[in-house]
């Protein structure tokens, strides 16, 4: 009799290697379910039981998960990018235009990264617009609220570090208009310009400055700020699906 992908699935998870680096095997129970989440170190952030509700598309059009979905294919791609990209004046456009013209597939991958930016950007407006719409802001998330304020300032800051990096006409003036207005902070604006371009001119210390925020600084602090959001989703009860009801609901709410 044929035996069904669950029964694979089972044996793998019930096997010496599988529990040498997960060690629980499948879940027997909702107990050892809800072990099998804790005692894993990426599944740990997430809640071991949800209201059924919160799982609806109505509650959160699941943009948050959309966001995420966007953020990895960035981090996949910008990688992929990574490999033919040199931050230098003399090469960082030519290798732009190697990638249209000598990569296989390189439009593509340059694509499917600049669209995905300009997803993430979409995204995370509409994902902070509907959690202010539902009231999700309210205590106990308040402080999950500010990180997320946080990770739309860093998907900010990320779009605006990418920008430099093609090194073409638009990439240098835009750069210029938006390190100018910097620059017109009270007091402090000078200093930041400087601090951004690590000069007074928009030159390679610019684009080297803007390459490591945007490949590394940026995207580090983004991985670690959305481990704590999802973390803290855990921590303030779950996710919010509306006003509670029950006494179970009105005691975990507080
Ligand atoms: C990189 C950006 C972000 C990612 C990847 C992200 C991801 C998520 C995910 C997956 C959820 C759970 C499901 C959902 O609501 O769709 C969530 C919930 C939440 N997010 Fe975000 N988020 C981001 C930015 C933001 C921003 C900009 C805000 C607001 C300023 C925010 C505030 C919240 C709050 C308060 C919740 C909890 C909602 C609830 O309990 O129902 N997030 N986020």
């Amino acid at each position: 009799m044929a035996r069904s992908l669950t029964t694979y699935l089972d044996d793998l998870r019930d096997s010496r290697v599988w529990r040498s680096i997960f060690r629980s095997g499948p879940g027997q129970s909702n107990l050892h379910r809800a072990l099998v989440v804790q005692s894993n170190v990426f599944l740990h952030l997430f809640s071991v039981k949800a209201r059924k509700r919160v799982l609806d598309f109505s509650v959160t059009w699941y943009l948050g998960a959309l966001t995420f979905g966007a953020f990895l294919i960035l981090v996949i791609t910008g990688v992929l990018l990574m490999l033919y990209y040199h931050p230098s004046v003399p090469l960082a456009y030519s290798d732009m235009k190697d990638l249209e013209f000598v990569v296989s597939s390189g439009v593509f991958l340059r694509n499917l990264h600049r669209w995905s930016a300009h997803a993430m950007v979409l995204l995370v407006f509409a994902h902070l617009a509907k959690v202010f719409y539902r009231g999700a802001y309210r205590p106990p998330r308040e402080f999950n609220w500010v990180i997320g304020v946080v990770l739309l300032l860093l998907t900010l800051f990320l779009s605006y570090t990418g920008y430099l990096l093609p090194w073409d006409q638009l990439a240098f003036w835009a750069v210029t208009v938006g390190s100018n207005i910097a620059s017109a902070v009270p007091l402090l604006g000078h200093h930041i310009r400087f601090l951004m371009l690590g000069g007074n001119l928009v030159n390679a210390n610019a684009l080297l400055r803007f390459y490591v925020l945007h490949c590394m600084i940026l995207p580090l602090a983004a991985i670690l700020f959305i481990a704590i959001h999802f973390w803290r989703i855990r921590k303030d009860g779950g996710l919010y699906a509306g006003a509670p009801t029950t006494t179970a609901e009105k005691e975990a709410e507080r």
